[in-house]
């Protein structure tokens, strides 16, 4: 009996989706022998698995995929809140993704995505479906994982993006400020800020005050620096916004025209200094393109791991990295959780050693 393995991708793309596709579809034909194994590409992530839009694929599909950005099989977002709820539509989602399955005689389902997808995956694992998840993030958010595929590709756009702001900053003698993706988690900002030398980091977890980013711009002028870089998470918010909710915040910040903290930033820098300040949104460029050396030996890593847990059934579970070994966890110890930087974290410590603002 052939085993019949669904793998879909979903949620926000990145760099290594497609080497951990191919690196799983290899090592399980290694593994399991080609003839044993049958591999069904699920389309444009849980939304494919709900309108049951899948192909069988021939291992030819995965040859020629390993350095390919975004994903082969699609993607598309479908948040975990909405999973549960039955809408105009009348579908009712987890029922079809059921059914999606056994229509398809699947005897597993990978799902390769972040913190949305494993609350999903743990939803569809405590239905009964036999589930294995795999990390992948530029967020590198994912709870029980000390790194995710995806991450490292975006931390080398990201420096690449500072290491281009510095020459032009300085030529003009300018503040730029670089927005860098990241609701809810910096540790993309402060991973890029460090390899980059930006001279100050603003991260969610750890909310700025104005006054002490200023201070900091202000301390490099006088040390006869004539330009500053610094590196601002997308979710970045100051210590005011921090007595509020998710929610008011926003509403607050709607009002008064703006999305994210960066052009805000740079509006009370220059009033307070004078200094031209600059914005620059790399956005989804951060997530495009191919995947790092690091990511493409991750994703392997990952992929073949995930393979192994395919042969031994052992499902539940996601491939994490722990401790600097592969390994898994069960999804239900993951799923909804997300792993912040710590405020205390040693490349914090790290940067304010070397005297990088985080504005608190
Ligand atoms: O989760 C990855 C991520 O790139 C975040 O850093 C960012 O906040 C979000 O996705 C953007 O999502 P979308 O591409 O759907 O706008």
């Amino acid at each position: 009996m052939k085993r019949r393995i669904g793998i879909l991708t979903s949620g926000g793309d990145c760099p290594g989706l497609n080497a951990t596709i191919r690196a799983v579809a290899k090592a399980c034909y290694e593994k399991m022998g080609t003839e044993n194994v049958e591999i069904i590409g699920i389309s444009d992530g849980f939304g494919g698995l709900i309108n049951n839009e899948a192909k069988v694929m021939k291992p030819s599909d995965f040859s020629g995929i390993l350095t390919r950005g975004g994903t082969i099989l699609g993607t598309s977002r479908t948040p975990y809140k909405k999973m549960l709820v039955i809408e105009d539509d009348n579908v009712d989602k987890v029922k079809n993704m059921k059914e999606t399955y056994k229509s398809l005689k699947l005897d597993c389902l990978l799902t390769l995505g972040g913190n949305g997808t494993h609350k999903t995956a743990n939803l569809l694992s405590s239905e009964g479906l036999n589930v294995i998840g795999l990390p992948k993030t530029i967020d590198n958010d994912i709870f029980g994982t000390d790194v995710t595929f995806g991450f490292h590709s975006a931390v080398d756009i990201a420096t690449d993006v500072i290491d281009r702001l510095h020459t032009t900053a300085c030529s003009h003698s300018r503040i730029m400020l670089v927005e860098i993706m990241g609701n809810k988690a910096g540790w993309l900002t402060l991973y890029a800020g460090i390899a980059g030398g930006a001279d100050g980091i603003i991260i969610p977890e750890i909310p700025y005050d104005i006054d002490k980013v200023i201070a900091a711009v202000r301390k490099r002028v006088e040390s006869g620096k004539n330009f500053s870089i610094i590196a601002v998470a997308e979710g970045a918010f100051d210590k005011e916004e921090a007595e509020l909710k998710k929610k008011e915040r926003m509403k607050i910040r709607k009002e008064a025209g703006i999305i994210t903290a960066t052009s805000r930033i740079a509006a009370q820098i220059t009033e307070a200094t004078g200094i031209e300040s600059r914005v620059c949104v790399p956005g989804h460029m951060l997530r495009g393109g191919s995947p790092s050396a690091y990511d493409r030996v991750l994703a392997t890593k990952f992929g073949a791991y995930a393979a192994k847990l395919i042969a031994e059934e052992d499902y539940g579970n996601t491939v994490a990295m722990i401790n600097g070994i592969v390994g898994a966890n069960p999804l239900s110890e993951i799923a909804g959780k997300t792993k912040f930087v710590p405020e205390n974290h040693q490349l914090v410590q790290t940067a304010k050693a070397l005297g990088i603002s985080f504005g608190d």
